[in-house]
């Protein structure tokens, strides 16, 4: 132990017995098996799903005759000023009662006596910590959800104002058709409107209450576990007990939830990251959303769109980290499952802030639109459009429109202009039957005007769907 790096918890030697099993243990545990078996640093997290359990149980525990209606009067008080404590910051939180759970039970023990031993019966944490951690992903998926819906709302306004700005569209990052900001803007609120569509999926699957299944195998009191699945806003009581206190997919499903989300957020943070540097200069994020440089003075760093790319990581970290932690693991609780929270913890904050930053960068970017235009265009970038059009108007199969237009390219290039500026007469000589009505479709305002086929790019398309996502976001 010497050889160890101090914890800052070698004073928290324990010479008494836990008080909640101390009956079948004649001493403490040593600092380090403490320090190992605590999750109170960051379980208390979830201090106030785990009285509302508590509070639930209580209840139902009178209304069936277990525990008396005094008894239960006075759990119900006790928790209430205990959660005045926490509110207030005058909560005794210590580590030798390990976690939540048992900080708060022997609190109320504390304060209000016998009737606080009474609270766990028919009850184990295995069930408890299942229901509070229920409770608590299910409050993180409402409250992200807002917070993505937000995103999206920011989206949807930027796309409405540059409905119309055309600017390049590309496939393996090489410019390969006009689109418009407005359009590309769009394909972000679809990708976030999944994400919610993943939570809401997880939510329903969540939403069954553990409460009652005891330790691993139900309990012989005459609980009613539909009471306190309603009372905390569950749909039903899970089925079988056992599966109850083990299963934690529903974490697991919120955090493939957020992996997913936030890869989404990542690619549009490096898309804002590209659009921001010099030679592309296609947005500018305002002093709000950049920071300087000690040492170059012209630098503008895109930080907030770097971390949230960043976050990523951690957040993909997680979802690894728990079904590692799950996937060996036999029927039914272990303590390993202890190790579920902190991941969880992590990528909620870490997806939450991610959104926030989203949120704010889309509000705050400024698109160049001239600069957008300019590039829009460059690259030969209608030259779908010239194909589309010896199709539609000189009825060549399309492989031979692909191949006239190739060599329309190729002499453009090796001339160092754009299609549109070949003449008519250089156009004939590698198709007699062009006519002067190709140039009305090489502008990249008649490209993206003409993508109307659904989900397009056509102005009209974009401003139908901006309307479309209004209501349904409203
Ligand atoms: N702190 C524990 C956890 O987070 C609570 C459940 C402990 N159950 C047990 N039988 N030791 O998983």
């Amino acid at each position: 132990m010497s050889t160890l790096p101090k914890t800052g918890n070698e004073d928290l030697r324990n010479t008494e017995a836990n008080q909640q099993w101390g009956g079948r243990f004649a001493a403490g545990p040593s600092v380090i098996m403490q320090e190992i078996n605590a999750s109170i640093g960051f379980d208390r997290k979830m201090w106030r799903q785990d009285i509302a359990g508590s509070r639930a149980h209580a209840a139902m525990l009178a209304r069936q005759g277990i525990i008396t209606q005094d008894d239960a009067a006075a759990i119900d008080a006790g928790l209430a000023q205990i959660t005045a404590e926490i509110e207030a910051g005058r909560f005794p939180f210590v580590a030798e009662l390990e976690d939540i759970h048992m900080n708060i039970e022997a609190r109320l023990t504390d304060r209000i006596g016998e009737a606080g031993k009474r609270l766990h019966t028919g009850r184990s944490r295995n069930d408890q910590v299942a229901t509070d951690f229920r409770l608590w992903v299910r409050d993180a998926i409402d409250g992200l959800d807002g917070q993505i819906a937000d995103v999206m709302r920011a989206l949807v306004l930027r796309a409405g104002e540059f409905a119309a700005a055309p600017m390049p569209g590309f496939t393996h990052l090489q410019t390969a058709q006009p689109v418009t900001f407005g359009h590309h803007m769009l394909a972000y609120v679809e990708m976030l409107a999944r994400d919610r569509g993943r939570l809401s999926d997880a939510r329903r699957r969540l939403n069954e209450c553990p409460l009652g299944s005891a330790a691993l195998a139900g309990t012989s009191f005459p609980l009613d576990r539909h009471a306190t699945a309603t009372a905390l806003g569950f749909d039903r009581p899970t089925a079988n007990s056992l599966d109850a206190v083990s299963d934690r997919d529903f974490a697991l499903e919120f955090l493939g939830a957020a992996a997913i989300s936030a890869m989404h957020l990542s690619r549009l943070a490096e898309e804002i990251i590209i659009w921001c540097s010099a030679p592309y200069r296609f947005i500018r994020l305002s002093d709000a959303y950049t920071t300087g440089s000690s040492i170059m003075p012209q630098k503008r760093n895109p930080d907030a769109a770097e971390l949230v790319r960043a976050k990523t990581g951690r957040i993909t970290g997680s979802l690894v980290g728990l079904l590692t932690v799950m996937k060996g693991l036999p029927l039914a609780y272990a303590k390993d499952m202890q190790e579920d929270k902190e991941p969880v913890f992590d990528a909620a904050d870490a997806w939450a802030l991610s959104l926030a930053a989203t949120a704010g960068m889309v509000r705050d970017m400024t698109p160049d639109t001239a600069r957008l235009r300019e590039f829009a265009g460059s690259g030969f970038a209608t030259a779908t459009d010239l194909a589309d059009w010896l199709v539609r108007v000189l009825k060549l199969p399309f492989r031979t429109a692909h191949h006239v237009t190739g060599r329309l390219v190729a002499m453009a290039e090796g001339r160092g202009i754009d299609l549109a500026d070949l003449s008519l007469t250089d156009m004939q000589s590698v198709e007699p039957g062009i006519t002067a009505e190709i140039f009305s479709v090489l502008t990249v305002e008649a490209s993206v005007a003409s993508r109307l086929s659904y989900g397009g790019t056509a102005p009209a398309n974009v401003a139908a769907q901006v309307a479309r996502w209004m209501e349904a976001l409203a």
